[in-house]
């Protein structure tokens, strides 16, 4: 049953976090009339824009947690983001409250500690190999044990934030400091990975709903400094390997459990594919499915999370994005370029609303269609380099 929104009978959704990818997924639950709360920690977020109400709260305070939740009385919570307290999503589930796609699945990934043992030490996957480190000595030790060049991050980070690739020993102190201020206070923990020179990487969506487990077409990436820069669907993969990646998804998805859509990232070289890690959301590199499938991510979340029937996605035609970032921090700006832009054909503009910006935030993605995805990838690029961001304040 689906209520009414803004009546008493209403099937509510809070979203956590009301970035870009939240956006899209508030609109899809207002396509099905399902009512909206969306809370960041800073006002006008680009979610909150199109959703029913909002609230500003610190959310990874408990008290403004517990405070919110309890007013508002969700239906189901659905974090978009891992700055989270997430320990206290463990606590609300208990007490009833329907966290996405489960409290656990949360706690586990917003920490890479927790999911990399998890997938690695629990279900067997193949993974770069790994230390931990919590203190520069420990971290010499852990550098000696995997050896270089190896994949510094801290455990608790997103979007590239304090990871680096140590090459050379000359650099091992900066890089482990590099990482404790990408921290950002959250935790003073490292991990350690051998680093793997993949061929390439993609993100496997995995929805998991009330029809069972399914899968949409693989997506490849290219990222900058642990950033995504773009993205398209398909990437052709031989069969057994996007076969062994589907394995390795299923097995990751079903540990985490719950109802909901996960981008699972993996790397591969030749036949060899390492699972990397899991976000229980839709993922920024799925972005593309705004345009390249028949069902967004963001649409098959939301059916996923309101017990819907989750069909297999299918890619539509080869379709790229590619992010527009901000050069410069700004209080207020403006898009000039928009009309060039859309004059490459088969593309479209989406820009997030971000209230302010600061350098190489991402305030917008170009999508495009294309014979290929090589085609798809160079108009997204070029239509997204049109797009100037200029400082107004
Ligand atoms: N062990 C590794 N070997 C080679 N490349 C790596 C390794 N770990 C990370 N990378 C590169 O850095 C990117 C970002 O790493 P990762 O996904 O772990 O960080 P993140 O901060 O969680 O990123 P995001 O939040 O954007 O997904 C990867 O997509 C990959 O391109
Ligand atoms: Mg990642």
């Amino acid at each position: 049953m689906i209520g009414t929104p803004l009546k008493q009978g209403a099937t509510k959704i809070m979203l956590l976090g009301s970035g870009e990818l939240g956006k899209e997924v508030v609109i899809e639950a207002q396509r099905l009339g399902v009512e909206v709360v969306a809370v960041d920690r800073y006002d006008n977020a680009p979610a909150m824009q199109v959703a029913h109400r909002s609230h500003v709260i610190d959310m990874l305070n408990r008290e403004e947690l517990d405070r919110v939740v309890r007013l508002e009385k969700p239906d189901y919570l659905v974090p978009e983001i891992e700055a989270i307290n997430t320990e206290f999503l463990l606590e609300l589930e208990a007490d009833g409250f329907n966290v996405i796609p489960t409290a656990r699945a949360t706690n586990l990934t917003m920490n890479r500690e927790g999911i990399r043992r998890l997938a690695a030490e629990e279900l067997g996957l193949p993974t770069a190999a790994y230390r931990f480190a919590s203190s520069l000595e420990e971290y010499r030790e852990a550098v000696a044990a995997i050896g270089l060049p190896c994949v510094v991050k801290p455990i608790m980070s997103s979007s590239g934030k304090g990871q680096s690739v140590l090459r050379q020993e000359a650099d091992l102190e900066r890089s482990f400091n590099y990482a404790m201020e990408g921290a950002r206070g959250a935790s003073d923990r490292v991990i350690v990975e051998e680093f793997i020179p993949f061929d390439y990487e993609i993100t496997l969506l995995t929805v998991r709903s009330v029809t069972g487990t399914s899968f949409c077409p693989p997506i490849g990436h290219r990222q900058i400094d642990g950033d995504y820069h773009e993205s398209w669907q398909p990437m052709a993969m031989a069969p057994a390997v996007l076969a062994e990646a589907r394995r390795q998804a299923e097995a990751v998805t079903g540990a985490l459990g719950g109802r909901g859509l996960f981008g699972v990232e993996f790397f591969i070289k030749g036949d060899k594919v390492w699972f990397s890690e899991v976000s229980p959301r839709p993922h920024d590199t799925g972005m593309v499915t705004l345009i390249s499938q028949n069902l967004s991510e963001f649409e098959l979340h939301v059916r996923a999370i309101l017990g819907l029937p989750v069909p297999e996605a299918e890619n539509v035609a080869p379709a790229a994005s590619h992010v527009i970032l901000a050069e410069e921090q700004a209080a207020e700006v403006a898009f000039e370029g928009a009309a060039q832009a859309l004059t490459v054909p088969g593309t479209k503009l989406r820009l997030f609303g971000k209230p302010d910006a600061r350098r190489n935030r991402r305030m917008g993605v170009v999508v495009a269609f294309g014979a290929d995805t090589d085609e798809a990838r160079s108009k997204a690029e070029q239509a997204a380099h049109q797009v100037k961001i200029n400082k107004l304040s």
